[in-house]
């Protein structure tokens, strides 16, 4: 994002109040229905047996799974586009963080008109930052949609037993001070940043914001992260430098060897 964006948000958007304003011109869509679900396990999968939701057993349709308070986990944008077709995104927009509704055929931010393909690209503006998109799996049979809130990318390493190991030869960035990694590794579901700072230590914390959940992102200008939402930054070790966050970043414990960094996901 490019400073005068940024001090855009500072001007404007610093309190997040005003996403709740639309446009004089905002079109007949309203966010998806509120559906309050049970705190994922273990596992991290959600079961919907989906003709139990009117709202979204018909094609075209759409519910925002909302997780209870403390869970942690982000709001849930599942949509119906074709039949025995499912897909699950991010149910909070990320041009400064509305609650995203759907047309029957591509996720749409009420507030100013932002657009996202079923795969979570952007289709149109001013949102950027492409929608966070779960997998999902739908048993015709059973008819049971089943979403995987810890998968994570295929190119990055997983969590096995409770640990994140990156070595320098996969990752060499996390030789050099002032080096970032990230990526969303299987086992969690969540990105983490992984930086090396300049004292030649390590740092490793969580992306959710915790204003509202939503992905924050390296910002290279500030050397930081930045929550596209409502403009939040925090230092490469979590801590909040600007609200409206008021708490800092879930931050893991790293271990340094001889041929990487050990990360302690929990
Ligand atoms: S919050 Fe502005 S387009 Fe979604
Ligand atoms: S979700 Fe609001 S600042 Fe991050």
């Amino acid at each position: 994002m490019s400073s005068s964006r940024r001090d855009f948000f500072k001007k404007v958007l610093g309190t997040g109040a005003v996403v709740a304003g639309l446009p004089a011109c905002a079109p007949d869509i309203d966010p998806s229905p509120v559906l309050d679900v049970p705190a994922p396990g273990e596992d991290g999968i959600v079961s919907l047996v989906v003709p139990r939701y009117p709202d979204l057993s018909r094609t075209g349709g759409s519910v925002t799974l909302r997780f209870p308070g403390g869970s942690g986990q982000e709001n849930l944008l599942v949509v119906h586009p074709e039949e025995n077709t499912y897909a699950v995104l991010s149910a909070t927009c990320t041009h400064v963080g509305c609650p995203m509704g759907f047309d029957g055929k591509e996720a749409v931010c009420p507030c100013h008109l932002s657009k996202f393909s079923i795969t979570g690209q952007v289709t149109n503006a001013p949102a950027t930052v492409p929608l966070k998109v779960y997998v999902a799996t739908y048993n015709a049979g059973t008819q049971v949609l089943s979403i995987a809130l810890k998968s994570g990318d295929t190119t990055f390493p997983s969590v096995v037993n409770g640990t994140l190991t990156l070595t320098f030869d996969q990752f060499p960035a996390l030789r050099d001070v002032g080096g970032v990694v990230s990526g969303r590794p299987t086992g969690y579901g969540k990105t983490v940043f992984i930086f090396k700072l300049e004292d030649g230590t390590y740092s490793a914390v969580d992306s959710v914001c915790t204003h509202t959940q939503c992905e924050v992102g390296f910002e290279a200008s500030i050397d930081g992260l930045l929550c596209p939402c409502h403009a939040s930054t925090f230092t490469k070790t979590g801590t909040v430098t600007q609200g409206p966050a008021t708490l800092d970043l879930k931050k893991f414990t790293v271990a340094e060897n001889a041929s990487g960094v050990v990360v302690t996901i929990t």
